[in-house]
């Protein structure tokens, strides 16, 4: 099976996380910026485990200061993800590292973004939609900032919000305040729960702050009674395999609970996160699931279509997405 060509729907991606490393390192060239520490000597990014991660993902931002450099990284990202297949994506941007949080300024971020997206859609036939996220370990008061940015910006481009960043930090409840006012704005919303806090953080996420995917969210393996709620609910996992085991959140590919999610009902969808940090692509993604689970081509399909009916879209982009996802008879 030739698995790059096959068309596919990816939900859960970080747009500053999908920066090729190389596109970083000569932005900070070009601005005189020393973040040579985060590269390994092959010229990928170098961390030790998820706290580093998040340090020197937060340190490979820092070149990215201008909206124009936001719509040279947004081209870059998308010539990549359409090469390995993606018709429909979902990245997660966030107001602190555009801006800083100031909603005139993040405008001008989001209006550069557009403009590239708009470029993409025309020359490659990938569609990209905005989840604008708070940053969990930033605290719930900076959350609010963001869930501001994402109600005064929701539209064609924006129609999610989100939270990221360190799962430990507080507890799903304290963010709450910032899911309403994203909720109020006509948002859909998402929330990484489960990538390391257990099947309590996803209950609670999923009751406190109403979502209806949750980023990540293997750790409901541990509970058969949330994952018949999740089920229930019809709430939709983005599970990122290859993430999980380069972040180490499982021991390996045999051991991630996904197959066994699916087989509970949780509805499943595949991801990539922040690509080239954990050195894969949709197409690593599924030749993994293949040789790991045995998976094929109606695997792939069923979980393109659980992606394409959770996708933060309407109903015209669902229907223009799914004309793509159709088998080619040539
Ligand atoms: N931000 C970027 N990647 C992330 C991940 N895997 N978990 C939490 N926050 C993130
Ligand atoms: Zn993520």
């Amino acid at each position: 099976m030739n698995f790059k060509d096959i068309p596919k729907v990816e939900l859960h991606t970080h747009l500053e996380g999908s920066a090729p490393p190389a596109f970083i390192a000569g932005l900070a060239r070009e601005k005189n910026i020393d973040i040579s520490g985060i590269f390994n000597a092959d010229g990928s990014y170098a961390f030790r485990d998820f706290d580093h991660f998040l340090k020197v993902y937060e340190a490979a931002c820092e070149p990215l200061q201008s909206p124009e450099d936001f719509r040279r990284l947004t081209m870059a990202v998308l010539e990549e993800t359409a090469a390995h297949g993606v018709v429909y994506m979902e990245t997660f941007v966030s107001p602190d590292f555009c801006g800083g949080g100031d909603v005139s300024a993040w405008r001008d971020y989001l209006a550069a973004m557009q403009d590239a997206a708009d470029e993409a859609e025309r020359t490659m036939g990938i569609t990209l939609r905005g989840i604008v996220t708070g940053i969990r370990h930033f605290g719930p008061d900076q959350c609010k900032v963001a869930a501001r940015c994402a109600a005064e910006t929701k539209g064609d481009f924006i129609t999610g919000f989100g939270m990221a960043g360190g799962e430990m930090a507080g507890r799903p409840g304290d963010y709450a305040y910032s899911f309403d006012m994203a909720r109020e704005a006509g948002l859909q919303l998402t929330a990484h729960a489960g990538e390391w806090g257990g099947p309590s953080m996803v209950a609670e996420t999923i009751r406190d702050l109403k979502v209806e995917r949750i980023g990540h969210g293997i750790g409901a393996i541990d509970d058969p009674n949330l994952m018949e709620e999740i089920a229930d609910k019809g709430v939709v996992l983005e599970v990122c395999p290859g993430s999980n085991v380069v972040l180490k959140a499982v021991t390996g590919w045999g051991a991630h609970p996904i197959a066994k999610l699916r087989d509970a009902g949780v509805p499943v969808t595949v991801s990539t996160d922040d690509p080239p940090f954990f050195h894969t692509t949709m197409t690593a993604e599924y030749e993994m699931l293949a040789k790991t689970f045995g998976w094929g081509e109606d695997d792939f399909r069923a979980l393109n279509e659980t992606a394409l009916n959770a996708a933060f879209c309407d109903e015209e982009t669902r229907a223009r997405v799914a004309k793509r996802l159709e088998p080619k008879n040539d």
